[in-house]
């Protein structure tokens, strides 16, 4: 029998569990963020997952903020299966997904620049994408000595859609919410 190809298709409830475990292989060294089973089942419309002969062997997901701006999440290939094209596809899917949406921005934070950059990504400044940090960076406790770098695809939004956290100004006094 021919042996089907890699291939790339949106996430079912069913893919919950294995998303689950591709991406805890790599949130212990904080690769990725941590994503509870819980989590990953309410948002699972956001990933897609990547299958060679119906085994999951990769995921990713692209959160949207609105038709300024996407996130590009949680992607990771099964270190078996890495070096095969997989990520790539994964991207691909993703980017698919946002053009469908008519996003003009998708940002992303790594700490594999050079991996995203081979996609079509460049480095941005984080002050660049204030949703993502009012979403997520100005709870973290490496807020200030973060090492992940900031990349986009696209257009830099000129707006944030997400309100100023509570005293978020007091602690980053240079940052700018609207570019209008
Ligand atoms: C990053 C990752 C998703 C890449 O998946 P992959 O299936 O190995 O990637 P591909 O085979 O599609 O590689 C695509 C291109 O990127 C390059 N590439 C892959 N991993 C790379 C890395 N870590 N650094 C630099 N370049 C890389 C490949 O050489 C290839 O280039 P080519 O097209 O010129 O040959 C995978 O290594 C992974 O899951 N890593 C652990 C989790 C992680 O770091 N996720 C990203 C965090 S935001």
């Amino acid at each position: 029998m021919l042996r089907k190809l890699m291939r790339t298709r949106k996430a079912i409830l069913p893919d919950a569990a294995q998303i689950h475990e591709l991406i805890a292989t790599y949130s212990g060294d904080g690769t990725l963020l941590p994503r509870t089973l819980a989590e990953i089942c309410e948002n699972v419309r956001d990933f897609v997952v990547l299958e060679d002969d119906g085994r999951i062997m990769g995921c990713g997901a692209l959160h949207l903020y609105g038709t300024h701006l996407a996130e590009i999440r949680s992607i990771t290939v099964a270190p078996w299966a890495q070096g095969r094209g997989g990520g790539g596809r994964l991207v691909k899917a993703l980017m698919t997904e946002a053009k469908r949406h008519r996003v003009g921005c998708i940002c992303l934070f790594t700490r594999k620049p050079e991996f995203f950059a081979a996609q079509g990504f460049s480095v941005a400044q984080r002050d660049d994408i204030p949703d993502k940090i009012y979403k997520d960076c100005h709870a973290c406790p490496r807020f200030h000595c973060c090492d992940e770098v900031a990349m986009v695809r696209g257009d830099l939004p000129k707006f944030a859609i997400l309100p100023e956290p509570a005293g978020f100004g007091k602690s980053t006094s240079s940052f700018v919410q609207l570019r209008l």
